[in-house]
């Protein structure tokens, strides 16, 4: 057992901490407080290859290992959880899936662009009323000869406006239940592909996540990902690493948030010592390191785990479920320890608790992890 970074592994970190600090940091509270999504960081963050970091180089990817991609993932995080989101669909949940079971033509013409982060992807699978409840999809996609017309409604996609290509789920066949639903790569712009509404929330707000509407969208049958009926168990392994990918977010939201609060406690005087020297602090302090690091050795041992090919599903749900909860708590003792400056702005941590909360939510609530985990001890 070895716990060490690789020189690798310490580039990656290196290279991402300062990315976030020169280039995520500026503007970071104006971003969220105009809920404005993060355009120029992103594409910055394509150009220095965080967009696709696991895809083969071959089709314009980093080439790296899970760890690299959780490292990184965590020091955007700890800044801006809204270009981290971002990175994650873009990485897990719409890359990830591509590359593994999309076609050579596929790949060609889809996956490079977005590896390189030339185009952004967004993963759509959650609808009105169909979200934790995934098998019960509405949105319909009819076969027609050479192409299906597309169907329905999708809620709370993450990069809704600004991605330009949509893997979509959809039912093909409803008497089969979640073995007659498939997947599909949609474009932006198609006819009858219309983006909704934006969602104005409470945390993530630069992030940019809407509904959107499909109305006789004509789908090329070549853009069908797999066989028909294959779209429920894409979505689930796709999920599988997507919920790592949340899992780091949570880790560097809790991480940036104890860094703040470090700080801070040594800097803040109150009744004629630092606060840090104060055992109520120090207690939090300790607590706070000590939760963060059992989440970051769950975050990494499931990436590690994924890296070996070894079934990863629970360690996944594991890792999100207990780093969205630490990121939680963390947020909350952070706010706590800067007292009433934790609660304005200009001191991040009020962002960061606001953030932390969807990492309990999106790809999976904390409910669904633990679905995830009891079926896989119970086995
Ligand atoms: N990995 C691989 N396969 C899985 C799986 C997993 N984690 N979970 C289920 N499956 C497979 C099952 O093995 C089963 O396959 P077979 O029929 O071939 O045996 C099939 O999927 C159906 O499984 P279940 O019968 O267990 O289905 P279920 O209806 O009882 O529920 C569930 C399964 C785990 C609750 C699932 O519906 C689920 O994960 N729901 C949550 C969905 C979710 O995470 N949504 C997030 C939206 S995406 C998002 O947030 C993106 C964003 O923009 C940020």
């Amino acid at each position: 057992m070895n716990f060490q970074l690789t020189e690798e592994h310490l580039a990656v970190q290196e290279a991402a901490r300062e990315f976030a600090q020169t280039e995520l940091l500026p503007g970071v509270i104006d971003r969220d407080t105009e809920a404005k999504f993060p355009a120029d960081q992103v594409k910055k963050m394509g150009e220095l290859g965080f967009m696709g970091m696991m895809v083969d180089p071959a089709y314009g990817g980093g080439g790296m290992d899970t760890i690299s991609y959780v490292i990184a993932m965590e020091e955007l995080s700890k800044i801006d959880a809204s270009a981290s989101v971002c990175m994650s669909v873009n990485n897990s949940l719409v890359c990830w899936g591509l590359e593994k079971y999309g076609t050579a033509e596929q790949k060609q013409k889809y996956l490079s662009k977005l590896a390189s982060g030339e185009k952004i992807g967004a993963f759509c699978l959650s609808e009105p009323e169909a979200g934790s409840d995934a098998t019960s999809q509405r949105t319909r996609a009819e076969l027609k000869g050479d192409h299906y017309l597309l169907n329905g409604t999708k809620n709370w996609i993450t990069n809704g406006s600004s991605a330009s290509i949509y893997l979509v789920i959809a039912q093909t066949d409803p008497s089969k239940g979640h073995k007659g639903i498939s997947v599909f790569i949609v474009e932006k712009g198609w006819e009858g592909f219309v983006i909704g509404k934006k969602e104005d929330k409470l945390g993530i707000r630069g992030s940019d996540t809407h509904s959107l509407l499909f109305t006789d969208v004509k789908v090329p049958l070549e853009n069908r990902i797999g066989d028909e009926g294959f779209g429920f168990t894409f979505a689930m392994e796709t999920l599988n690493g997507g919920r790592l990918g949340i899992a780091a977010q949570a880790l560097g939201i809790a991480s940036g948030a104890y860094e703040l609060a470090l700080k801070y406690s040594k800097e803040r005087s109150a009744f004629g010592k630092p606060i840090s020297q104060h055992q109520a602090i120090q207690f939090k302090l300790a607590d706070m390191a000590v939760q963060i690091e059992a989440a970051r050795l769950l975050v990494y041992k499931a990436a590690w785990i994924k890296d070996q090919g070894e079934e990863y599903a629970q360690a996944s749900a594991m890792a999100k479920l207990y780093a969205s909860e630490v990121a939680m708590q963390v947020t909350i003792e952070a706010v706590q320890i800067h007292g009433g400056y934790g609660y304005v702005k200009v001191y991040h941590v009020e962002r960061l608790m606001r953030d932390a909360k969807i990492t309990q939510i999106y790809e999976g609530t904390s409910e669904i992890q633990r679905i995830v985990i009891s079926r896989g001890v119970l086995k």
